[in-house]
């Protein structure tokens, strides 16, 4: 038998959960709102609510799981990548329940995590497979050779996918985070209605900047004949930039199949929540022949299920951390 606590605080989240045998038996999850009015996450506001939410959140854990704290034997948390003063939260919480409870400590990289969220339920992919990684922070291609074992194969050069979608919701003064809602008003709107432009970057990187200079440009330039053109669009925005979005990383996604010949496809992290991604890559899945693998909602954005059963499979392998260990802001998926 292996109980792990596992810890997520690397952004805005706080989040804990109970894993018993690679099973999750509770996650529970702390959104933070005081973020929303900003248009962004501010650090220090983030880590503030962190402390407050982190023991809370523990206990929620421990009791929705029906177990005692004496039964954990290992406490797994994020230590990057993440916002600093996030991630110190939960490492010096893991560090502190470690200590007082003997039990080993187990590091956690947050992006691998979000891919072996696909390893809490059936169908669990086999390996080698590709992972679409596209979060507020990441946009990635990975070549997932093992449970710890990635390649990164392409990544962004500029801004992520998620913050494409919520910078363009700050364009249409919608309030962060911006990828649900522009989700949400894209499923009623007409996605040919604009055009935004593709950016020609070669091989399996991907860029966003300019598709949001573009964006920014052409809502300006129509306000400035129209103050109401944002109300009565919408609709039609959000399914055009969206459209957009979602056919720049599923291009890629296609090109990386097809260069590694690979079939076992994955999408993860909180973009992949995303209902026009979820269809458009089952559609590609049925001509392309790909066997495909798409989290659960609440899988996708942060959670400490995807931390908990990383930390499992490490707790299998007996990889653990000493107390020195410090958070890092930055931490490639191919280290481990
Ligand atoms: O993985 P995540 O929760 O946090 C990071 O690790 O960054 O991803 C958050 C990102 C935000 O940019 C948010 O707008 C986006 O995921 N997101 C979505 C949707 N749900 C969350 N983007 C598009 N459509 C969604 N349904
Ligand atoms: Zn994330």
């Amino acid at each position: 038998m292996a109980t792990i606590l596992g810890i997520e605080s690397s952004c805005d989240e706080t989040s804990a959960s109970i894993c018993i045998d690679g099973k999750i038996r509770s996650n529970i999850i702390a959104n933070q709102t005081v973020h929303e009015k900003f248009g962004g996450v501010i650090p220090e506001l983030a880590s503030r609510a962190h402390q407050q939410n982190i023991i809370p959140t523990v206990d929620a854990a421990i009791q929705e799981a029906k177990i005692h704290k004496n039964e954990i034997d290992a406490i797994a948390f994020t230590r990057g990548p993440g916002l600093l003063g996030s991630l110190l939260v939960g490492t010096s919480f893991a560090k502190a329940f470690a200590l007082a409870q003997h039990i080993p400590l187990i590091e956690v990289n947050h992006m691998q995590a979000h891919i072996l969220a696909h390893f809490i339920d059936d169908p669990k992919p086999s390996f080698p497979f590709l992972c679409l990684t596209v979060s507020g922070g990441h946009t990635q291609i990975v070549q997932v050779n093992d449970f710890f074992d990635m390649e990164l194969i392409g990544q962004t050069i500029d801004d992520a996918a998620g913050e494409a979608f919520d910078k363009t919701a700050k364009i249409l003064n919608l309030p962060y985070p911006g990828g649900p809602l522009i989700d949400k008003y894209a499923k009623t709107g007409n996605s040919e209605k604009f055009t935004f432009p593709e950016p020609q970057i070669k091989g399996l990187d991907f860029s966003f900047s300019g598709l949001k200079t573009s964006i920014l440009y052409f809502v300006q330039q129509r306000l400035s004949k129209n103050p109401l053109f944002i109300e009565e669009n919408i609709h039609d925005l959000c399914a055009s930039v969206q459209s957009r979005i979602v056919s720049i990383l599923l291009k890629k996604l296609k090109l990386a199949a097809n260069e590694t010949k690979i079939k076992n496809i994955a999408i993860a992290g909180g973009v992949s929540a995303n209902s026009g991604l979820r269809n458009t890559l089952l559609e590609i899945a049925a001509s392309e022949n790909w066997k495909v693998f798409i989290p659960k909602f609440e899988y996708c954005t942060d959670n400490a299920a995807m931390i908990s059963i990383a930390g499992y499979y490490k707790y299998l392998q007996g990889d653990f951390v000493t107390q020195d260990i410090a958070p890092l802001a930055r931490w490639g998926i191919a280290k481990n």
